[in-house]
């Protein structure tokens, strides 16, 4: 103690925070363009179309939309997340447009592939954006039925991965979907296709901005997706889900949201050692956008430093609709 004291203090913590470049040296994590995903909104429609929730993103026409994932490319992102906004003439009950093998994501994913086959493709596998409802499964007397629901999942995933698709992502929260889509894609040689499960998935105000982006929010009912998505109160479920989505075959957790769900994420991580993704879901994306835009935020800073704590939290890639600014601000050698 007197030892200690006399040389007060032995450690200057400062020391290692007084100049850029020792702060680099000591940096515990790196934030790195090639951790981010890129999620891309594609539309029936001709024309691209803004999203008012969403400054700055567009459900985007099919050429531009390819457009995009080649400049994530150049940009040195290695993945995009598709996902579909589809004209309410053609939804359905059972979101038919779903299975058929020339929607307009498994035109995407072909034309993605043929262009840059290197670029990674990851597929959501859920319905809303195929169903009257917006509903991610079959809706009969009011619920959510879990099991005729996974024969839809099923199909759904084989087209994608038919399409070319390098990841299907099961978004939609049904029981024992990982096992059934493993299984089934396994049975029409599609071994190698990765499955990404959305292994913890809260109910989650933040997802409203994507709902007005795929045009699926109209008729969810009082519950929204309560039923099958989690509680955002729970932290133990998510360990079971993780765990059974482990069992079942998943290749990659998916975490989401993203910001408020990061001790979710870490322990996740933590238990498990398996490869652990976060999804910065749109309301996230909203929030952060508009208090850049309004000049609270500078965006820069903000971005590198928000997208850096998911890093720090465990999070091996990031999925963003910042993905393409933040690579961008990496590249300037920020
Ligand atoms: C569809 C799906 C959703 C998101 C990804 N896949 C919305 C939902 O579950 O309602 C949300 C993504 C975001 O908010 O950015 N099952």
């Amino acid at each position: 103690m007197n030892n200690y004291l006399s040389n007060f203090p032995l450690h200057r913590p400062r020391r290692l925070r007084s100049s850029k470049w020792i702060r680099k040296l000591v940096q515990e994590t790196k934030l790195l363009t090639e951790d981010l995903i890129f999620p891309i909104f594609v539309t029936y429609e001709r024309k691209s179309s803004k999203i008012k929730s969403m400054p700055g993103i567009c459900r985007y026409n099919i050429e531009e939309a390819l457009d995009l994932a080649h400049k994530a490319k150049e940009l040195g992102i290695n993945a995009v997340a598709l996902f579909p906004q589809v004209s309410q003439d053609i939804k359905d009950d059972k979101g038919s447009e779903a299975f058929k093998k020339d929607n307009i994501i498994c035109k995407l994913v072909e034309k993605i592939k043929k262009t840059i086959p290197s670029l990674g493709v990851i597929c959501d596998v859920a319905l809303d954006p195929y169903t009257k409802s917006g509903h991610d499964g079959l809706v009969e007397n009011g619920k959510v039925i879990n099991d005729k629901t996974l024969d839809l999942l099923c199909e759904q995933a084989l087209i994608n991965a038919q399409a070319g698709c390098d990841i299907v992502a099961p978004s939609d929260m049904m029981d024992g979907r990982v096992q059934k889509i493993r299984n089934y894609l396994d049975k029409n040689n599609k071994e190698e296709t990765l499955i990404m499960s959305y292994a913890v998935k809260y109910s989650s105000s933040m997802y409203g901005p994507f709902r007005e982006a795929i045009s699926a929010s109209l008729n969810l009912g009082e519950d929204k997706k309560k039923s099958y998505q989690m509680d955002y109160a729970n932290i133990n479920e998510a360990l079971k889900e993780a765990s059974m989505d482990i069992k079942e075959g998943a290749d990659i957790l998916l975490i989401k949201p993203g910001i408020m769900y990061l001790d979710v994420l870490k322990e996740i991580k933590k238990k498990f050692k398996y490869p652990t993704f976060s999804y910065q879901v749109s309301g996230e994306y909203s929030m952060l956008k508009n208090a850049i835009l309004s000049g609270t935020f500078k965006e820069e800073e903000v971005l590198l430093e928000i997208l850096s704590c998911f890093k720090r939290a465990g999070a091996d890639s990031i999925i963003t609709y910042f993905a393409l600014d933040v690579a961008n601000i990496l590249k300037k050698g920020a």
